[in-house]
């Protein structure tokens, strides 16, 4: 009997020993989320009926944006699908950068199409829209409960994307950017089934989109893939999207903004995009994007221009930490030679950053915006509460963010 009591604690003292070698075992891992298929090209639109009718689905609810409906650009989309028998309903609601309303009145009519597909249609702000709608929508929860972290409402319908501006990757990611109904604030739902099962990326859906919205969406793929590159949460998958997608962000952003109709360009934008897209999805981001889902809805700023505003200041701040990672993103930049130091190369890529804000003309501080030196705290409050901030490679305070945004402010004078 006591031989027997003595073997069963050994057991039970071996079971406990390897379980705990086993907790602690594994280290450094990463998870990879991406959608299931994706179709990439010119034309690419033209196949989506044939798509979907290979996943079964049968009634679409399309969440687009109006100048995208308006302008006809959802046409080869509307033949496709009925060439493949697919009913569907166009919500072409989509005005501005998407808020709860807006999602709220969309939630409705997926339940009264009896809709089994959410397509989401046009730029991030659509694309963002349908993602919530899908998950609010099949999951009976709301927003708010969504954006709670550890709430998880899983999607029971299916969900897609075409996007018209290369710049979010919202395609791409597991998380949606919705404005408060006071369009003051806004919030990030992140959560696995806000990932597209599928991405269809036709650039010729781009060849109209005007310049400076190409300038702005593009430079925001840009910060996305230099947070993602220096996030906190970084690892190698995640490096090598986002390193590949500078190179060729550089290369083809200029050209695009000088003569948006060139195919070859188009397809390099969309393809870094969602390069850079899945980089940060599966990383996270930084202090660029905790600041800027502050002062894009307090001073009526397009996501894209805030995040090229202060993404230099940014850089600047976290170099501290990030010399090595900046070294390496000025290489791909093409601002190194022989002979420079890895500071050198660092502050080399902040310079390019900033000379390339400048030839594709977007505003490089905060002097034509309605800014307030009594808002920044408030400002700096809330960015401290930003899921981005959580992966900024630098710790941040208060003070620190309240110092940036003086310097950001630029020759704006009576702030
Ligand atoms: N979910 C994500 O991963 C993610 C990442 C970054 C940003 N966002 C969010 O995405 C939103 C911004 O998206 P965006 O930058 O793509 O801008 P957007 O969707 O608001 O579109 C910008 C403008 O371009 C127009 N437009 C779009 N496609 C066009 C086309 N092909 N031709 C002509 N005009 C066209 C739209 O009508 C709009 O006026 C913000 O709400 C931001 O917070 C989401
Ligand atoms: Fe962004």
């Amino acid at each position: 009997m006591h031989s027997l009591e003595q073997s069963l604690d050994k057991a039970l003292i071996e079971d406990i020993v390897t379980r705990t070698v086993d907790e602690l075992t594994p280290h450094g891992l990463f998870n990879f989320n991406a959608p299931r298929q994706t179709l990439m090209g010119e034309g690419a639109i033209l196949r989506i009926g044939e798509m979907l009718g290979k996943l079964g689905v049968t009634h679409v609810l399309v969440v687009a944006d109006r100048v995208v409906h308006e302008k006809g650009l959802m046409k080869s989309m509307e033949r496709s699908l009925e060439r493949a028998g697919i009913e569907f309903t166009i919500y072409p609601a989509i005005t501005q950068e998407p808020d709860e309303t807006v999602v709220a009145s969309a939630t409705d009519l997926l339940t009264r199409n009896k809709a089994d597909f959410v397509l989401g249609f046009g730029g991030g702000s659509a694309l963002d829209a349908a993602k919530a709608i899908a998950l609010t929508g099949s999951s009976q929860s709301s927003l708010h409960q969504l954006a709670e972290p550890g709430f998880s409402g899983r999607r029971s319908v299916g969900l897609g994307a075409v996007p018209t501006t290369a710049g979010t990757g919202s395609e791409v990611t597991d998380i949606s950017v919705i404005m408060r109904a006071d369009r003051l604030h806004k919030f990030v739902i992140k959560n696995g089934d806000l990932m597209p099962d599928l991405a269809i990326v036709d650039p010729g859906l781009m060849l109209n989109l005007p310049p400076m919205v190409t300038a702005a969406t593009g430079i925001d793929a840009l910060t996305h893939a230099i947070e993602a590159y220096a996030a906190r949460n970084s690892h190698p998958l995640a490096k090598a999207l986002a390193i590949c997608a500078i190179q060729s962000i550089a290369e083809a952003l200029p050209v695009v903004v000088g003569n948006g109709r060139d195919q070859a360009a188009r397809l390099t934008m969309s393809t870094s995009s969602y390069k850079a897209g899945l980089a940060f999805s599966n990383s996270g981001l930084g202090l660029v994007h905790a600041i800027s889902h502050q002062i894009g809805p307090r001073y009526n700023l397009a996501h894209g221009i805030a995040n090229g505003i202060l993404l230099p200041y940014v850089m600047k701040f976290n170099a501290l930490v990030c010399q090595r990672e900046y070294a390496a993103i000025a290489h791909m930049l093409g601002v190194t030679h022989a002979g420079m130091t890895e500071r050198e190369q660092c502050m080399a890529s902040i310079d390019a950053v900033r000379q390339l804000l400048s030839d594709i003309g977007l505003p490089e501080d905060l002097a034509g915006t309605d800014i307030r030196r009594d808002d920044f705290n408030a400002i700096a409050t809330e960015a401290l509460t930003d899921v981005c901030i959580a992966t900024n490679p630098r710790d941040v305070t208060e003070v620190d963010i309240v110092k940036l945004l003086e310097e950001a402010c630029g020759t704006k004078k009576n702030l």
